[in-house]
């Protein structure tokens, strides 16, 4: 069976790309991103919905050498600390699984959460705080799809610390950083997630988290 997952002409293009996506690592081929299609990318996650309509997310694109090198020998220590809490048959198949692709992508995005935004009365978050980070997330997932339907790959890191990356990157107090994402073309997609083909853990089935009237 192929690696990558096909085109399949019997599928609607909307969920054709969702079961296409994958979180990218290993498969990045460092080539370019043409700015119209850099454009067309982020102008889809600008559209995301948002808890009262406060659009709390920026981005930050970083192409810049050191700064990544700075990034990434700083993950590398944040992997090695999430190791240390590991043992045995866990421990083994972590140390075989890559977290990220930094130095390969062609270019990173940090995409930050500014709670302040449309503050003080945001129209749906005087009961859950969270709703406007879960808008971020919103923007980050059709971001994803979008790199997925313009062929390219998109992987999220999230091993670092809040305070180490927005010294790095200069993000102002009380604006937080929310995802490092690496983004580029890449050789193929791969059909299965990583931490699936590495034996770290298998998906869970619909009918596993499908409840009906109660939980
Ligand atoms: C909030 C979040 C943080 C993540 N952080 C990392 C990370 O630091 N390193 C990594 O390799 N993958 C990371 N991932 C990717 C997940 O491991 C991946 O989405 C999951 O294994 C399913 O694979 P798929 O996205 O290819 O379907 C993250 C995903 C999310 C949603």
């Amino acid at each position: 069976m192929s690696r990558v997952v096909e085109h399949d002409p019997t599928r609607a293009p909307f969920y054709e790309v969702v079961h296409r996506r994958r979180d990218v690592r290993a498969e990045f081929t460092g080539g370019p991103v043409a700015p119209e299609v850099l454009r067309r990318v982020l102008e889809a996650a600008h559209a995301a919905p948002s808890v009262g309509l406060t659009q709390p997310w920026d981005f930050v694109l970083v192409t810049d050498d050191d700064v990544r090198r700075a990034f990434h020998a700083h993950v590398l220590e944040e992997r090695r600390v999430f190791a240390r809490s590991l043992e045995g048959e866990r421990a083994e198949r972590f140390a075989g699984i890559k977290i990220e692709g930094i130095l390969e992508s062609t270019l990173s995005l940090v995409v930050t959460y500014d709670a302040t935004r449309g503050a003080p009365a945001v129209l749906g978050r005087h009961a859950i705080a969270d709703a406007g980070l879960y808008s971020v997330c919103l923007a980050i997932e059709n971001l994803w799809l979008a790199c997925t339907a313009e062929g390219l790959g998109l992987g999220w890191v999230s091993f670092y610390r809040e305070a180490f990356l927005a010294g790095l990157l200069g993000i102002p107090e009380g604006v937080l950083p929310v995802a490092w994402l690496c983004l580029g073309p890449v050789s193929h997609l791969e059909a299965v997630p990583d931490l699936e083909r590495h034996g770290w853990r298998d998906r869970l089935s619909l009918e596993e988290v499908l409840h009906h009237e109660r939980w």
